[in-house]
């Protein structure tokens, strides 16, 4: 059975070997004509089977039964689920909403999912979605899997306990996890309601950046990323198995646990990491970093230095920079930025963007402080740093424009009057007096 209590291994993309059972892996082998304890060996790839070396994904999973195993798929309602973005006008403002309200009806991680913008097509493995989400209920009976996309989970409240074929993961706000393409999972809530933020990448697994300048360390570390060690369920009785396809959601009965994956090795397998143990850097003379700084993971696009896809977070810091004015400035960005906000406050805006809420600034759209941050940071003290406690935001940021769906166009919880916030700002201008006011 699986354990209540995980175990992890530690890295990022390595070839990771884990059993449950004693002598479950093959030794020197991948496909051996017969396997320890009467399993199947299954291959599972994450990249095409050509990749170079440090870009391929590959896993050999050792299971009670492989995954072809269960009946015909048949079509089930989406929910609220959305891969289409082509059919609503994107329009050029700045976009702000309130948390996602908790569901009264019982509602699971699949269920709960709400798709807010997106771009590209799964079809194509190109483009990404972001997703809400809120829950009240643990995934009975039922495995979900993306064949659209990697699934970057951030969750934002609750204790959330992901059991996947791989192992089991458990998370808690300003903790992360990366579940990859086709990984079969459920989301189980050991403390209630759980509510938090999904990208769907259908591009390029995430992966880590290069450092260039900064050396060695810093940013995020490799031996911070835990992968979860082989724990199977050896369960019979009717289960559901629930696929996101080409955009839609397909079930298909299975009359096993699809978690029966006794022992594997590989690289492309799930994982998190605690926010909380990013190294942070940023300037220690004067001006503002561009935010590519704080980049914790990313996909890569077929264009160098071109990101498909930046998970970009502000994380606690100290900003000391002198003679500076020390939030983001204003900006326009060919870069998309939808934002999220998981614990606190964020530094660039006084009020309207609270924990669970999220923001978009599309590509060209113009923001940055609201006008009481601008007259606040402009007159700040200098003289001592800003120590800034509590705070976890976060940006899926893409060289694509985000779409947002007609439901958050529509929603209640949209903040039709976001724009307002920069409207206080004064015109100083005066070219009488060219010293700064
Ligand atoms: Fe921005």
């Amino acid at each position: 059975m699986t354990p209540d209590t995980p175990s992890y291994q530690s890295g990022f993309g390595n070839e990771f070997a884990t059993e449950a059972l004693p002598g479950a892996l093959p030794v020197g082998r991948n496909s051996p004509q017969r396997c320890a304890y009467g399993l199947y060996a299954e291959q599972l790839s994450g990249t095409a089977f050509t990749a170079p070396r440090a870009d391929n994904r590959r896993s050999w999973l050792y299971r009670i039964r492989p995954a072809a195993m269960h009946q015909p798929f048949e079509r089930m309602p989406d929910g609220r689920i959305v891969s289409d973005f082509a059919g609503v006008p994107t329009p050029p403002d700045q976009l702000r909403w309130n948390p996602l309200p908790m569901p009264q009806a019982p509602t699971d991680f699949v269920e709960g999912l709400v798709t807010m913008a997106g771009q590209g097509d799964p079809l194509l493995q190109a483009g990404n979605a972001v997703h809400v989400y809120a829950a009240n209920r643990s995934m009975q009976g039922r495995a979900f899997y993306d064949a659209d996309g990697e699934l970057l989970i951030v969750p934002q409240q609750g204790r959330h306990r992901i059991v996947t074929e791989l192992g089991v993961i458990e998370a808690e706000p300003q903790e992360i996890v990366i579940i990859p393409r086709g990984v079969r999972f459920r989301v189980e809530l050991p403390d209630g309601p759980i509510r938090g933020y999904v990208c769907e990448n259908y591009g390029a697994p995430l992966r880590l950046p290069d450092r260039g300048p900064i050396g060695s360390n810093g940013l995020a570390n490799a031996r911070d990323f835990l992968t979860p060690v082989a724990a199977y369920e050896d369960i019979d009785g009717p289960h559901e198995l629930v696929a996101k396809f080409g955009g839609r959601l397909w079930r298909a009965a299975m009359d096993h646990s699809p978690m029966d994956v006794v022992a594997w090795h590989g690289n492309h397998a799930p994982y998190k990491y605690d926010l909380r143990r990013f190294n942070a850097i940023g300037s220690i003379s004067h001006d503002h970093p561009d935010p590519s700084i704080f980049l914790v993971l990313h996909s890569a696009s077929d264009t160098p230095g071109v990101s498909s896809l930046d998970f970009v977070i502000f994380p606690p810091r100290i900003l000391a920079m002198q003679d500076t004015f020390r939030p983001p400035w204003f900006h326009r960005n060919v870069a998309s930025e939808f934002m999220g906000l998981v614990h606190g406050a964020y530094d660039a805006k006084a009020e309207g963007f609270v924990p669970g809420g999220a923001s978009l600034h599309n590509c060209m759209s113009g923001h940055g402080p609201d006008a009481e941050t601008f007259e606040k940071a402009s007159r700040a003290d200098l003289s001592k740093p800003d120590v800034i406690r509590d705070t976890m935001a976060f940006m899926f940021e893409t060289r694509h424009v985000w779409r947002p769906t007609q439901h958050a166009l529509d929603t209640a919880e949209r903040q039709r009057e976001y724009q307002r916030c920069w409207q206080g700002l004064k015109k100083h201008f005066d070219p009488t007096k060219k010293e700064p006011r």
